[in-house]
């Protein structure tokens, strides 16, 4: 297996709806790939099956060469790769700082038991993701906003402290799940120049994006997804003036936006 993160021939059902039939996708580091498609093509259920929220039946995924197949959502996250959800999952009371370095949980080697007993080796663990959750808070310009509960934020902010997790947890390999959904256009500047940075780091990004200017900016490459098929991959350039894709998906556009609550 190669290096990078590598899904190949994946394949989901549920039930008697086949989410994906055979898709491969390969994440360089360093490089943000696109991922586009239309409301049900699989892109979400592709982020579930890679990062272990739901068993593919068939397929295998690996992380710089090493099979991660059918492993659990938290052993995914210790092996480099994090991701964000479509609807943001975080406990509204939770503060920024808190649900920053609850990232790391995944990745530290720390038992609930010493951690209960306060060993000395469990609050040296504790005090090194503090130090990493305030770094990367720091870099996303979160720091100012650590006691801020996160159900009080901006959802562009949100959408930072949703990525500056994934970053505290390790990760070599980030999924964003359509990130600028709902934002307004200075947030997504704001965080289109964040992910320019994080694949400037040496990680390598998988962006769901139904906002195509986004996609044209950050991408090296895009692969676009048709009822759980892979219809075509390329540059920008060459996929968004594809015939397949301006049909199915480019066309399409319009009902996205309704059904995202608007975008630009
Ligand atoms: N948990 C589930 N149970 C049953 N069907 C599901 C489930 N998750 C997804 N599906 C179905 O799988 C297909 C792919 O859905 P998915 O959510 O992956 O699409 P998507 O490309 O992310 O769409 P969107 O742009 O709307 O987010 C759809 O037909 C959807 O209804
Ligand atoms: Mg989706």
């Amino acid at each position: 297996m190669s290096g990078g993160l590598v899904a190949k021939g994946m394949e989901v059902s549920f039930g008697g709806v086949r989410a994906l039939r055979g898709v491969d996708i390969v994440v360089s580091p360093g490089a943000v790939m696109g991922l586009i498609g239309r409301n049900g093509s699989g892109k979400s259920t592709l982020f579930n099956c890679i990062t272990g929220f739901v068993r593919p039946s068939g397929g295998r995924v690996s992380v710089d060469g090493k099979d991660i197949t059918g492993m659990r959502p938290h052993q995914v996250v210790a092996k480099g790769v994090g991701r964000t959800f479509q609807t943001p999952r975080l406990e509204a009371r939770t503060s920024v700082l808190t649900a920053v370095t609850c990232g790391l949980y995944a990745s530290v080697r720390s038992s609930l038991v010493g951690a209960l007993f306060g060993s000395p080796w469990a609050m040296r663990e504790e005090r090194l993701l503090r130090e990493r959750a305030e770094a990367e808070m720091e870099r996303l310009g979160l720091a100012h906003l650590r006691h801020v509960e996160v159900g009080k934020l901006s959802l562009g902010l949100l959408r930072l402290v949703e990525v500056a997790r994934c970053l505290v947890s390790g990760a070599r390999f980030i999924m964003l799940d359509e990130p600028a959904a709902g934002l307004t256009s200075v947030e997504k500047d704001r965080l289109a120049t964040e992910v320019r940075a994080v694949a400037a780091r040496g990680l390598g990004v998988l962006l769901v994006e139904h906002n195509i200017d986004m996609v044209r900016q950050l991408c090296r490459s895009v692969a676009v997804l048709e009822t759980g098929n892979v219809l075509c991959q390329g540059t920008p350039d060459e996929v968004l003036r594809n015939d397949d894709v301006i049909r199915s998906y480019l066309g399409a556009l319009g009902d996205i936006e309704d059904a995202a609550g608007g975008w630009q």
